[in-house]
């Protein structure tokens, strides 16, 4: 028998007051706990924004944030010249604090950044568009031997056979697309990944995700409008998924994530079920602050319970079409053997 049990035989009145103070005041004061805890944690290792940064990993994401921006841009439906000239201006400027500290410069993120330039000028070279004085701002960052950032032609038929292979082809060859077939999914398409997608594991079985799909045009463009990641491709998208997940599932204040962990377990399932269907999804970030939170959850009526985990922009994939490289941590980097 252990304490409680022990009270609850003993003194079966005091059992009833410990209860009722754990399920009422001990509940607040933990609530309150973890809300200080997860903004102290929080506040103390991420980052105001990307020009603060204040230690090596800190600058190393927002180098890789910036050289991904820019390797996105290879891969829109229409290659617009002279393209993120901001983005590549602040990239240097991380870049030279990265440099002045003295870092390695054989890192992924380095390295990507340096080739990302090199692809920026070849791109442009290739077109005989004149960046100007531009380019010798950039040409001292530039170093293309590396080779891990850019862009990837893709070829959709090889990947529609990937896709529908073993877990390790389809997988592997899940890219985030960011160009679309003008050509309607087939609904019935998306319910069977949705099939495939529920079988993912949830704390105790609760599935408490749901998938929006987002065909009407109109209200797929007022979704998008709030969404900051899909300029230069969103619009060309058949679909939206938008995937929530209700915290009337969760209980007490050690499950407080529970909605981000399953709902994003979740949307990973789907993205490699629309994948293994042969339909092309980009995952779509839903960082935002409660103001714009709030929008979003009166266009498509969501229950005030409902946390919006991210969106998922999807489409028929093309005969060809480019990818941003998007290269891997090495496996050492990302794994540790106790
Ligand atoms: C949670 C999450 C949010 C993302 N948000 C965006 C976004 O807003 N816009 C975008 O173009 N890509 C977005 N991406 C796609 C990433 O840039 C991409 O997954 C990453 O570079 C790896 O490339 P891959 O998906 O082709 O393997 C997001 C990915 C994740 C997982």
């Amino acid at each position: 028998m252990n304490r409680t049990q022990k009270l609850r035989k003993a003194m079966p009145w005091l059992y009833k007051l410990y209860l009722w103070i754990q399920r009422g005041p001990m509940h607040e004061v933990n609530l309150i706990k973890v809300a200080c805890s997860d903004y102290w944690r929080y506040r103390k290792y991420s980052f105001r924004d990307k020009t603060s940064s204040v230690d090596l990993d800190n600058l190393t994401s927002v180098i890789i944030k910036y050289a991904h921006s820019i390797e996105k841009g290879f891969s829109m439906p229409e290659f617009r010249p002279g393209f993120g000239r901001s983005v590549l201006e602040a990239l240097i400027v991380q870049m030279a604090k990265y440099d002045s500290q003295g870092y390695d410069h054989q890192t992924l993120a380095y390295q990507k950044a340096q080739s990302v330039l090199a692809e920026y000028i070849s791109c442009h070279k290739a077109i005989d568009y004149d960046l100007g004085e531009f380019r010798d701002v950039l040409m001292p960052w530039v170093d293309e031997s590396s080779g891990v950032g850019g862009y990837t032609e893709i070829n959709g038929n090889e990947m529609l056979a990937s896709a529908a292979g073993d877990f390790a082809a389809c997988a592997i060859s899940r890219r985030s697309v960011r160009n679309y077939r003008d050509k309607r999914v087939n609904m019935d398409d998306i319910r069977d990944a949705v099939r495939i997608a529920r079988q993912t594991p949830s704390a105790c079985n609760r599935q408490c995700w749901h998938t929006y799909i987002i065909r009407d045009p109109e209200m797929r463009a007022n979704v998008l409008a709030l969404q900051n990641g899909n300029r230069g491709f969103g619009h060309c998208a058949d679909f939206v998924a938008v995937i929530t997940a209700d915290m009337k599932g969760f209980a007490g204040a050690g499950e407080r994530h529970g909605t981000y962990i399953d709902g994003g377990l979740y949307a990973m399932s789907l993205m490699y079920a629309l994948h293994y269907k042969g339909i092309g999804t980009c995952p779509l970030n839903w960082m935002v602050l409660p103001s714009v939170d709030k929008k979003l959850r009166q266009l498509l009526r969501l229950s005030p319970s409902e946390n919006t985990i991210m969106m998922i922009s999807g489409g028929l994939i093309l005969d060809h079409f480019r990818v941003a490289k998007s290269a891997r941590k090495s496996i050492d980097d990302q794994l540790t053997i106790l």
